[in-house]
């Protein structure tokens, strides 16, 4: 079942646009994120002004890259290992260098170079314009870092290479960074503060993504819900912003309703809210435009409202509900998916099965699940022994786990004997005979190809299901297509 898992670390590695005058080969992969993964795209796009063209063959690779994750110990774990295979690569091309950028890079700095020999290059994901300065430095023999975390920097003026892409959705980032605290993450540390990317060269990507054929955006960041730009600069800084900043300020409901009206057979997807920070105003616009997907991603980490306070949510298990009341309301269509941490420090039972029932409250549509993972540095880690042993934070996870797959099976049920609009991404995985595409929902579905092709949106009844993936047959093309 794809949807429902408990550990999301997949590499991935990106071929580039070849550029006919470019010489060097760089073999990129990215761990994590969709941020890390849109992030990669930026590096590849200022290294192939520097002869960079990019090799999926790790032998060949004058320089290696890998975008790292911090987010859970696991993570970091994978990122080690791969780091031993560079090193075996690297006994037998001496020539070749070793980067590492991301949240690692940033959390580590230079210590990444003392406990791992292998690495020529750290960079953090504020430096990525520095590469070229910093590769010239490690041709020199000299290793290289830098991570210094930036106020406004949002790479808003880059036009990332579309990297390992179907040429039909695309990412794009509008904001950078986590003001939020909350005490389990890492994020705030590795990404730095809140900014948000200037609404100009949001439109103009989108419009550029649309120029190029792209069908679907989804608008990234670590806390969409509180973009607010207002000239530039930190988020928490808007307080002192002049009057009139203040009075053209744009907020996140604001974005979605220029970039919808501005390309309205562009779908739009965003990616995460959070739900203090969801406002009505995003319900209803999203209400407002059918270019808007019907799918919000509102990780509730826990449904006791003792362990939402000692995770710094800012919100109690009934104001959560009550949000989810209002979605309900406003988007009757809309599916709704989790993100859940179990056995934070002194969860006990009875917060568990608050849990449990939250979950059977809202019956998201699938969900994304984590044992607690105790990361230095953060709030969590200062103040809270952790304290719950790993054999009951896997029998609760075991157990959220069993009743999310429930409600999958549930909520994919819903869509049979109705006719829904999907945009053909790619073919199905497990026949060639078969397109596979999203609903609004954000759920798979595959149907037998006939003339259809990948980026048409066309209308599917759904007769047939299993928990994570709708099955059906086309009829016709959408009035959208
Ligand atoms: N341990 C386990 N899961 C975590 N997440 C973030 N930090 C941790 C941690 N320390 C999960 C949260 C978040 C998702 C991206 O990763 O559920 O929403
Ligand atoms: Fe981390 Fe919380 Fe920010 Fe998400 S909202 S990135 S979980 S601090």
């Amino acid at each position: 079942m794809e949807k429902i898992i408990d550990e999301k670390i997949q590499g991935q590695t990106l071929e580039l646009e070849t550029k006919k005058e470019n010489t060097r080969k760089l073999f990129i992969e990215s761990y994590g994120c969709a941020m890390n993964f849109s992030d990669s795209e930026i590096v590849a796009s200022i290294l192939a002004n520097e002869g960079f063209n990019t090799t999926q063959n790790l032998e060949d690779a004058d320089l290696v890259l890998v975008n790292t994750c911090s987010i859970r110990d696991k993570a970091e774990q994978t990122i080690r290992k791969r780091l031993q295979k560079y090193n075996a690569v690297k006994k037998i091309n001496p020539k070749m260098k070793v980067g590492v950028l991301g949240c690692m890079a940033e959390r580590l700095k230079e210590k990444f170079l003392e406990e791992e020999r292998i690495v020529d290059l750290v960079v953090g994901p504020d430096a990525y314009k520095d590469l070229p300065n910093l590769i010239k430095e490690v041709e020199d023999g000299r290793d290289a870092v830098n991570v210094i975390l930036s106020i406004d920097e949002t790479y808003g003026d880059i036009s990332p290479v579309r990297l390992g892409g179907n040429g039909v959705t695309a990412f794009v980032s509008i904001t950078r960074g986590c003001d939020n605290m909350c005490t389990f993450c890492v994020v705030p540390f590795t990404r730095g503060r809140e900014r948000s990317r200037d609404p100009q060269s949001i439109l103009k990507e989108v419009n550029d993504l649309a120029e190029k054929g792209y069908k679907e955006i989804t608008l990234l960041g670590q806390n969409v819900d509180s973009y607010l730009w207002f000239g530039g600069g930190l988020k928490r800084s808007f307080k002192k912003a002049s009057d009139i900043q203040k009075a053209t300020a744009m907020d996140f409901a604001q974005l979605l309703d220029l970039v919808a009206a501005e390309q309205p057979k562009m779908r739009f997807r965003f990616s995460t809210s959070n739900p203090q920070d969801m406002s009505l105003d995003v319900l209803h616009t999203m209400a407002k435009y059918q270019n808007i997907c019907d799918y919000i991603h509102l990780p509730v980490q826990s449904g006791s409202t003792r362990i939402l306070k000692e995770m710094n949510r800012q919100h109690t298990r009934e104001e959560y509900m009550e949000l989810i009341d209002s979605v309900r309301e406003i988007l009757p269509d809309c599916s709704i998916s989790q993100d859940i941490i179990t056995g934070f420090p002194t969860e006990t039972e009875e917060d568990h099965q608050d849990t449990l029932s939250l979950m059977e409250y809202v019956k998201y549509d699938y969900g994304y699940m984590f044992a607690y993972s105790e990361r230095p540095g953060t709030l969590a880690e200062k103040k809270l022994e952790d304290d719950i042993p790993e054999e009951v934070k896997k029998r609760r996870l075991a157990e959220i786990v069993a009743l999310q797959r429930e409600h999958c099976a549930i909520r994919t049920e819903e869509f049979l004997g109705k006719t829904f609009e999907v945009l053909i991404e790619k073919e199905s995985k497990k026949s060639n005979q078969h397109w596979a595409g999203r609903t609004s929902q954000n759920t798979m579905a595959v149907f037998p190809k006939e003339n259809y092709k990948v980026g048409d949106f066309v209308m599917v009844k759904i007769d047939d299901c299993t928990s994570a993936t709708l099955i059906g047959e086309c009829v016709g093309y959408s009035k959208n297509n």
